[in-house]
């Protein structure tokens, strides 16, 4: 049974290229013949505009209608980008999750729940997250099997992964 390997690339310092970085492995996987699904789960919604998806445009069907919407399944937010790759795709609203979730129970694995039913249908989930140690994050790095932390050589972005590895 197939099983996707999911990589969380998390760094508390902004500007790092998780983004980048999401999205040009994914479509490197992609290339390679891989299925691969992106989860944005940064407010900015970065990794969303740059897989050619309006984020103003989700009409409430974005990663913060599953933080928040028990009755909503992953299958029913993904989108297939003209990339190739599938998208979990965010906008602003997730802005105040961190409010709305912040009374659920195991409010920390509402992602790892959500993305379970469609581990089998990938190879790879990879999971951009925001640049802050946030309720957020915690959901990213407890659904992934593996954290990719970017760094670039300066001592800020030595902190920031301090800070989001402790
Ligand atoms: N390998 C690279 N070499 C040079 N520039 C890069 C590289 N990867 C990304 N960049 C540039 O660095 C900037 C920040 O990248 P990106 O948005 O991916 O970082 P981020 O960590 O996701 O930022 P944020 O913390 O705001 O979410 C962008 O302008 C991007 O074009
Ligand atoms: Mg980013």
């Amino acid at each position: 049974m197939q099983q996707a390997k999911i990589i969380c690339l998390t760094q508390s310092k902004g500007g790092t290229s998780k983004t980048s970085s999401v999205w040009n492995i994914a479509a490197c996987m992609v290339n390679q013949g891989y299925k691969v699904l992106a989860v944005d789960t940064d407010q900015q919604a970065n990794l969303t505009t740059s897989l050619g998806v309006d984020p103003l445009e989700l009409e409430g069907r974005s990663v913060y209608t599953l933080f928040t919407d028990s009755q909503v399944k992953a299958k029913e937010i993904i989108i297939a980008t003209a990339e190739g790759i599938d998208l979990l795709p965010a906008n602003n609203d997730l802005s105040v999750v961190e409010f709305s979730i912040k009374g659920a129970v195991s409010r920390e694995k509402i992602l790892a729940r959500k993305l379970r039913p469609v581990v089998e249908s990938y190879d790879y989930i990879l999971i951009d997250t925001p640049p802050s140690f946030s309720l957020t994050t915690l959901n990213a790095m407890s659904a992934a099997n593996y954290l990719l932390c970017p760094i670039q050589p300066e001592p800020y972005c030595l902190d920031g992964m301090n800070i989001s590895i402790r």
